[in-house]
This record gives C-alpha cells, sequence and structure tokens, in this order.
C-alpha cells in the first residue's frame, strides 16, 4: 500500500469512529473543527485519487441527487407490524398464550421502548450500506436509499464480514429537531406537522435528500437478518451484535425472564417517558429465542412472540375555565384556553393553545365544556374535541380591541388570525425584541424575557434599535444587573453586529421572511438596499418568493417606521451588504453555474462563495439557462443532464481559470 492509501484509510477509519463517538454513541472526543478538518482532507485526497476512493467513505453522505420519485422494493421478508396490549390484562393474556404454546418450557423476554417513529429496513453488502426501504405495505416499500443515506446515525460501513446482511429499525424525529422545523414552517405560513412521527415521515419521503439531510434525523436498529430471517439465535444477542457493528440501538432495554420484569420496565418508562429526546407509545416486547420465535409463529398479521404495550394517548380531560388572547410579534391574537389544571403523563397542564377563532368554531367549543386536551411532541398541549358541553357556556368572542395596548383588532379577508394593528404595542414590541434576538436569528445571549419585560416596561427600548444604544451603565440601572452580566449583554448585543444580511434580514420579523427565504432574497438582490427598493415583479424573481411572500416583503419597505428602523440599524453598523452575491459586476457576472461531484481543493461551499464572490450564480440543478457545470469526480446525473442538454462541463482549474480573468 502506497503513503496516500495509508493516510486514506486511517483517514476513513478515524472519521468512521468519531462520527460513532457522536452520532451514535452521543459522546465526541474531539471538535468539530477537528472533524471537518479530517474530513476535508480526506476529500481532497480522494478527489486526486479517485482509484482509491471507497464508495462506503464518510465523504459520501451529502450531495445526493434529487429524485424523480420513489422506486417500488419487495422486502426480503414480510415487515408485519404487532398486536396490542392495553394494560396489565392484556398483556398477561399475551404471556399465558406464550406459555401455552411453550409447553410449559422456560422462555426471556427482551423489553425495548416503542419510539414513535417509521420502520425502515437497510441493506448492507459487504459491510457496506447500498439500500434503504420504508415500511410501505409490510410486502413492498419504498425505496429512500439517498435521504437515508444522510441519517448520521446509519453507518455507512458496518463492523461486520457477512456478504449480505438487512437491519430493521426506527427513523425517528426528536423533539428539538420537531420544535424547530415546526417554528421554521410556521414562519414561512406552511402548516404543522401533528407530531415527530408525520415530521419523520415527510422528512424521509422526500424527493431531494438535501432537505432529509438538514431535518436531522435518526436512525434505531432492533432487527439483524440474514436472508430475511434473525441471524442470531438469541434477540438480546442481536441487539448486542448491532451496537457492537456501530449501529444505534436503543440503550434503554432489559432481558426479563418474567412478565413481571417486562410490567416493572413498562411502568418505570411510562414515568420516565418526558426524559427522553424523542417521543415513544409504549414498549416492545418479544421473547428472546429465536428458536422459541419460529414455534410461535405468525397469525395472518403479526407475530405470535412480540406485542406492543401500549401507554395511553397523552390526553386528559378537563374543563376550559376561560379564554385568553396572546398578542405575538406580527400583532396576531391566539387565543390560548385556560383550564383546570389536570395531570396528563406527569405533567400538569393548565393551558393549551387554540390558535385562532376557526379553530375554536370548528371544535364547536365555548367557555365551560369540558374538553380532551392531548400533548404530542409539542411543547403546548393542543384541544382535541368537546368532551361535553358544560351546563353554563359561553361564547367566546374575539375582542375588537388589543388586550395589550387597546389598539384596533382587524381581521382580514382570508386570514385566520385577528392582528392588532397599532405597531406600537408593547406586546408587540416585546415579542419583536425577543425574535430579534433569538438563536439562529442575531443570537443575542442574554436578551430573554425578564429583561425585555424591564426593558420595554421601563421605556428604555422602544425599537429592536435601541439595543444598539444601551450601555452597561444603563443595563446595571435593572433590578438584579450586576457589572458583569450587563459587561456580557452589551459584548454580545456589539458582537451581533457581524451576523450577515440573511440573519438581519430574518432578524426585521418580515411575515413569510424566515431565514430560508432571507438567504433567497439575500443572494437575489445582494443588499438590503435592493430588497428595500425592488418592485413586486423583481421579488418575486428570487427563489422561492411568491405573490404573497413578495407582497409582504413589498409592503413592510413602505411603512415608514420600518424604513426608519431600517435606517437606524444601519447607522448602528448591521450588514447590510451580502459579500458572495454581486449579481453584476465581476469576471462571472450574468452566469450561471452548477457544482456536481466532489472537486480537488475546494469544497461545495467554497466552490459556491468563489462563484458568488466573482459575480456568478449557483443554482441546484442543471436546466436550459445553466451556463457550466463545474464537476469534480463522482459526478453523477448532472452530468448526463448537462450532457443531454448541450450544457459546458468545466472542472475546477477551469473554474478558478475563469475567476481570475476580467
Ligand atoms: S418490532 C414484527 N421493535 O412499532 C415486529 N417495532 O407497532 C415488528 N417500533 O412497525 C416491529 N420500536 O414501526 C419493533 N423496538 C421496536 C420498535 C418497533 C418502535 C414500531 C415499528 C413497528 C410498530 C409496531
Amino acid at each position: 500500500m502506497t503513503d496516500i492509501a495509508r493516510e486514506m484509510t486511517t483517514l476513513r477509519e478515524q472519521l468512521r469512529h468519531h462520527e460513532h463517538l457522536y452520532y451514535v454513541l452521543d459522546s465526541p472526543e474531539i471538535s468539530d473543527a477537528e472533524y471537518d478538518a479530517m474530513m476535508r482532507r480526506l476529500q481532497a485526497l480522494e478527489a486526486e485519487h479517485p482509484e482509491l476512493t471507497a464508495s462506503d467513505s464518510p465523504t459520501k453522505r451529502v450531495g445526493g441527487k434529487p429524485r424523480e420519485g420513489f422506486v417500488k422494493v419487495a422486502h426480503s421478508s414480510p415487515m408485519l407490524s404487532l398486536d396490542n396490549a392495553l394494560n396489565e390484562a392484556e398483556l398477561r393474556d399475551f404471556d399465558r398464550r406464550v406459555n401455552d404454546l411453550l409447553e410449559g418450557k422456560s422462555y426471556c423476554y427482551v423489553a425495548e421502548l416503542k419510539i414513535d417513529g417509521l420502520s425502515m429496513a437497510a441493506l448492507y453488502r459487504d459491510g457496506q450500506f447500498f439500500q434503504a426501504v420504508t415500511r410501505g405495505d409490510g410486502v413492498v416499500g419504498e425505496d429512500v436509499t439517498e435521504n437515508a443515506r444522510t441519517i448520521r446515525s446509519l453507518p455507512l460501513h458496518a463492523k461486520n464480514r457477512l456478504p449480505a446482511f438487512e437491519v430493521r429499525g426506527e427513523t425517528v424525529m426528536n423533539r428539538q429537531a420537531f420544535e424547530r422545523l415546526n417554528g421554521e414552517r410556521e414562519e414561512r405560513g406552511l402548516s404543522r406537522f401533528a407530531n415527530p412521527r408525520n415530521a419523520a415521515a415527510g422528512s424521509l419521503r422526500v424527493l431531494e435528500p438535501q432537505i432529509t439531510a438538514s431535518r436531522r434525523l435518526d436512525y434505531y436498529t432492533y432487527f439483524l437478518f440474514v436472508d430475511g430471517r434473525p441471524a442470531l439465535d438469541s434477540h438480546w444477542q442481536a441487539l448486542e451484535e448491532l451496537a457492537r457493528m456501530g449501529f444505534k440501538v436503543n440503550r434503554h432495554r432489559k432481558l426479563c425472564s418474567s412478565v413481571d420484569e417486562v410490567l416493572g420496565f413498562c411502568a418505570e418508562w411510562e414515568g420516565r417517558r418526558e426524559e427522553l429526546p424523542y417521543e415513544i407509545d409504549g414498549v416492545v416486547v418479544k421473547v428472546d429465542s429465536v428458536e422459541q420465535q419460529r414455534r410461535l409463529g405468525f397469525t395472518a398479521k403479526a407475530p405470535r412472540w412480540a406485542i406492543a404495550f401500549k401507554y395511553p394517548a397523552r390526553q386528559a380531560v378537563t374543563t376550559v375555565e376561560g379564554i385568553e388572547v396572546q398578542v405575538g410579534r406580527t400583532g396576531a391574537l391566539t387565543p390560548v384556553a385556560r383550564l383546570r389544571p389536570v395531570e396528563v403523563s406527569g405533567v400538569t397542564v393548565s393551558r393549551a393553545t387554540l390558535h385562532n377563532e376557526d379553530e375554536i368554531e370548528r371544535l364547536g367549543l365555548e367557555i365551560g365544556d369540558d374538553v380532551v386536551i392531548e400533548r404530542s411532541g409539542d411543547v403546548i398541549p393542543k384541544v382535541v374535541r368537546v368532551h361535553a358541553q358544560g351546563s353554563y357556556r359561553r361564547q367566546f368572542r374575539m375582542p375588537a380591541r388589543c388586550p395589550v395596548c387597546g389598539g384596533t383588532v382587524v381581521r382580514e379577508e382570508g386570514e385566520a388570525a385577528s392582528r392588532c394593528i397599532n405597531t406600537n404595542c408593547s406586546a408587540r414590541l416585546k415579542e419583536s425584541i425577543l425574535h430579534f434576538a433569538s438563536r439562529g436569528v442575531m443570537n443575542i445571549d442574554g436578551v430573554g424575557e425578564a429583561l425585555v419585560d424591564q426593558l420595554v416596561g421601563r421605556g428604555i427600548v422602544q425599537s429592536v434599535a435601541d439595543l444598539y444604544d444601551l450601555t452597561t451603565e444603563k443595563l446595571m440601572e435593572l433590578e438584579r444587573m450586576g457589572q458583569k452580566s450587563a459587561g456580557n449583554i452589551i459584548r454580545n448585543i456589539q458582537n451581533s453586529k457581524k451576523n450577515s444580511l440573511p440573519r438581519v434580514l430574518t432578524a426585521l420579523g418580515i411575515r413569510f421572511v424566515g431565514e430560508r427565504t432571507a438567504g433567497f432574497l439575500a443572494e437575489a438582490f445582494g443588499s438590503m438596499d435592493r430588497i428595500a427598493g425592488a418592485g413586486l415583479v423583481e421579488l418575486e424573481q428570487a427563489e422561492e418568493v411568491g405573490p404573497k411572500v413578495a407582497e409582504s416583503v413589498f409592503q413592510f419597505f413602505r411603512e415608514p417606521r420600518n424604513q426608519e428602523l431600517v435606517d437606524r440599524l444601519r447607522t448602528a453598523g448591521l450588514q447590510f451588504e451580502y459579500r458572495s452575491a454581486k449579481p453584476k459586476g465581476g469576471p462571472l457576472g450574468g452566469l450561471s453555474f452548477v457544482i456536481t461531484g466532489t472537486l480537488p481543493t475546494l469544497s461545495r461551499d467554497e466552490a459556491k462563495q468563489l462563484i458568488e464572490g466573482a459575480g456568478g450564480k449557483v443554482n441546484g440543478s442543471v436546466s436550459k439557462k445553466t451556463n457550466y457545470l463545474v464537476a469534480g469526480t463522482d459526478a453523477g446525473s448532472k452530468l448526463d443532464k448537462a450532457h443531454e442538454l448541450r450544457v459546458a462541463v468545466i472542472n475546477e482549474k477551469q473554474l478558478l481559470d475563469m475567476t481570475k480573468q476580467g
């Protein structure tokens, strides 16, 4: 082996090792920067030596190609579902049946948490991941290989020498990723996913692998199969083997020698389910011995050797004692049910969101009614339906005046929300400041609810721009504020000026303009002033900007108060220019590029920045409008498409030469 080949092998092994520590065991040992540096080195070596590149290299996760649709694939053996036991008696019945069928022989159970996700099979050949298939109808599923490849806890290379094997497990979205995704969707005017399970399903079944990658899914395995049958004689051993092979296996599992022990495990986790970062809806109980599983066999749709002990839905019945109205950043009034406090799986719930007037009407809800409430992944519980009408019920009416400032409330034609239209409303101001400072927007640590309440309450801050005029001394006048924390907050505020234009745009809180849209606007126009000055038709030229978004952006910059705010933020020194986009000038001005494959020295991001810095545009897919396809090694369908459409194909060196001209 040459030195280069040896270095590449070592890098691959190290990267796999650190990915396993990070994504599977949740205990990283090196910094992200060190990991990135190793990854970049391997990418560069692979680009120079394509002949030494392994197809299961850690570099092969990202950059999957969009698909036309999903191909149907038959499972090696049916992916069955499970019968349910809804209480202790039903679980004991199950145990009795097992006992009878096994004719008094001793047996053990494996109890595992039943994560609420989507089951998926992943197939490996010679230790390398090569295909992933959703459960589908149990017999035939859909090929989601490219999407599954982006799930970081699914190893692309397994530590096992079997020529072919299959694992089965659950694809899940944890609560945090779920909350983030729903937040982003709401910002963009899209509907929320009802629960993490739907969100996981929606994320796995998208045609664009980049989207799956951004959704941060996880994959927990629970079966190891060879030729459609369990690979080992004991299920417990199979779980241990899966973990050894580098797969993520839920560590909350138990080998039980009696049904009582199983019931103990079920009870324990029913009480502790809140501690978990993902949703569970019960416990799966399986007979451990595969030989005994075979003897027990199957009914038409489920195995006789396993059962799902289901936890009750996290619902409760309680009375709506009142409906309060909250005012959000855009002035939207949200009705919130004030409930007689009730415990739902260990948490006392006293409020539930009702979203808007239409929702209250849909539910047929009046104050005084008994309702069913449910917690399903969201932080705020929701009202599912009216359980019984109250004997003294009172209809809710959206107030005509804002409950915070007394300003006029209007509900525009075609809109679900009623809004306070007073831009000086203190509730709106507080929410705007919190949004401005929040994580992922301007990221100003220390500017939270308590501080904002005081700043707005005392009239110190009357606009987000006032944040930049604050001083340590001024903050020290506030309650419980020492010099050190005040100094830190001021430093964080000053540091926030370095945030890029898309962040600043997001921070303005323009309706329908979340992080993603802000990025496209910055990309298309290159500066705050060009966006502010753009007409509706121009705005709609930007990617993913339709009439609704364009109208909202246009109106925002026509409003004198907003113009004043933007001017003040400019004076404060925030970033109003977008460095990577120079649409007209530069040697690549007016040219459109697509990048594919692995380039010898530049990462995708670097190539993109280089092109944009020279005035060019980078798109995700090849079309007739594409001027150049920049192709590295392992270029796939984009290269075919470029040939088909006669788009010029260049390599990295040619690209570098082009950017230097002019
Ligand atoms: S075993 C034939 N184990 O629950 C055995 N399923 O209600 C089938 N699930 O479709 C599945 N965690 O989506 C099994 N540890 C676990 C599980 C699990 C979650 C899901 C899976 C399955 C459903 C059955």
